[in-house]
């Protein structure tokens, strides 16, 4: 098949850089457009660059960003668009893109919870993707969005997914410890980070709960069912430069042993797996035995092969008592609960003759 041309907006942010690094030299996709505000109009990506974990080439340094246009890129002829715009700007940019007939896989909060707008995890709801179909319809030329989570919800929902379907699990609560880089570039000033931990971020813990049982439901007759299960959430901004740890804890009468938990987190695969998708990483979930992990700095960049690197979540700390369940889990907030997402999510779509 041949490739789709795409445009990358926020080009110049967290996630934009990090959809330049992964979708370089895709086998789906052909980046055309390097998007950003006017303030970046004409910058070079080497300008831009704020990466420090992988290296950009002097090929992909040179491209040059321009103003975000959908009308433009209309005429330039893309047909996918990767979106790492602030949701207060996202909004209508990307349902003008729609209308002009692109494909839309967005990292913005603006339309995850629309009813016809699926956040989709394509190792937990592949199915979900069959709602554009409805949105098609409803736009004038046969464009959509897809979403992917909130960033400390995607680690989550990977992590309870394989649980969920094996035990029927309910009754989860979580506490996160969330890196810098998930409040985009600069972030948040030093003087009120150094040497310290805030135990507020704002609508995080509602999306959690949230996008988490949208994410979690099934899409039967055209409609989104929420899952039962509860998901308490408890937020916080901690001094690291990429990752999300998560303290989770799930009640149950009936709680099976640690072991059992552990094969079957590291067991799990599923449909991104079978279709080999690009940036598929081997295995999801990475259960780790040692006492002290996951840590940030040791795993966030977990996953093979080298294009699915901080694609996989890591488990560690597996404990049973009675009746609760604890674990650590890790996952890389700008790939995949990023970046990453979306373009596992295009690739689907792209597989699946969505695109
Ligand atoms: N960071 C994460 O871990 C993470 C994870 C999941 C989802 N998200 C979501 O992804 C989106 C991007 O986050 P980020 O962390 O990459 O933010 P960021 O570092 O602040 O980058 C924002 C990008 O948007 C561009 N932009 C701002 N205003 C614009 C406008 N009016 N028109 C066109 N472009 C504009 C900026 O361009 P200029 O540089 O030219 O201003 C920049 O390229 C947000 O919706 C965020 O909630 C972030």
């Amino acid at each position: 098949m041949a490739k789709r041309k795409a445009a990358i907006f926020g080009s110049s942010g967290m996630i934009g850089q990090r959809f330049a690094h992964m979708l370089d030299a895709h086998p789906y996709f052909d980046v055309v457009a390097y998007c950003a505000s006017d303030k970046s109009d004409g910058k070079k990506l080497a300008d831009v660059w704020k990466l420090s974990d992988v290296e950009l080439n002097l090929r992909l340094g040179a491209k040059t960003i321009q103003a975000t246009n959908p009308a433009a890129l209309g005429r330039q002829g893309v047909e996918v668009v990767f979106s790492g715009l602030p949701s207060d700007v996202a909004g209508p940019v990307e349902d003008e893109c729609a209308e002009h007939g692109m494909a839309v896989f967005s990292n913005a909060a603006s339309h995850r919870m629309e009813h016809d707008t699926p956040i989709l995890i394509p190792e937990i709801n592949p199915d979900h993707l069959s709602s554009v179909e409805v949105q098609k319809k409803r736009r004038k030329k046969g464009g959509f969005i897809v979403t992917n989570a909130n960033c400390s919800v995607t680690g989550l929902a990977l992590g309870l997914k394989p649980l969920l379907d094996e035990f029927g699990f309910r009754d989860v609560n979580v506490a996160t410890y969330q890196a810098l880089s998930g409040a985009g570039y600069p972030g948040m000033a030093s003087l009120d980070i150094l040497g310290n931990v805030l135990p507020w971020i704002k609508n995080e813990e509602e999306k959690m709960t949230a996008e988490g049982r949208k994410i979690l439901g099934s899409y039967k007759n055209g409609k989104f069912v929420d899952s039962p299960v509860s998901i308490q959430a408890c937020c916080a901004r901690v001094n690291v430069r990429d990752g999300h740890l998560e303290a989770v804890f799930i009640k149950d009468k009936h709680m099976p042993e640690a072991k059992t938990i552990a094969r079957t987190l590291a067991d799990f695969t599923a449909k991104p797996q079978k279709l080999k998708l690009p940036s598929a990483p081997e295995r999801p979930i990475i259960v780790r035995k040692e006492p002290d992990r996951p840590q940030p700095l040791l795993d966030v960049g977990a996953g093979v092969p080298e294009r699915a690197k901080g694609m996989s979540v890591t488990v560690g700390r597996i404990r049973v008592d009675k009746d609760c369940l604890r674990f650590f889990l890790l996952s890389h907030n700008t790939i995949r609960g990023g970046a990453g997402g979306s373009v596992l999510n295009a690739e689907l779509a792209y597989k699946e003759g969505v695109i």
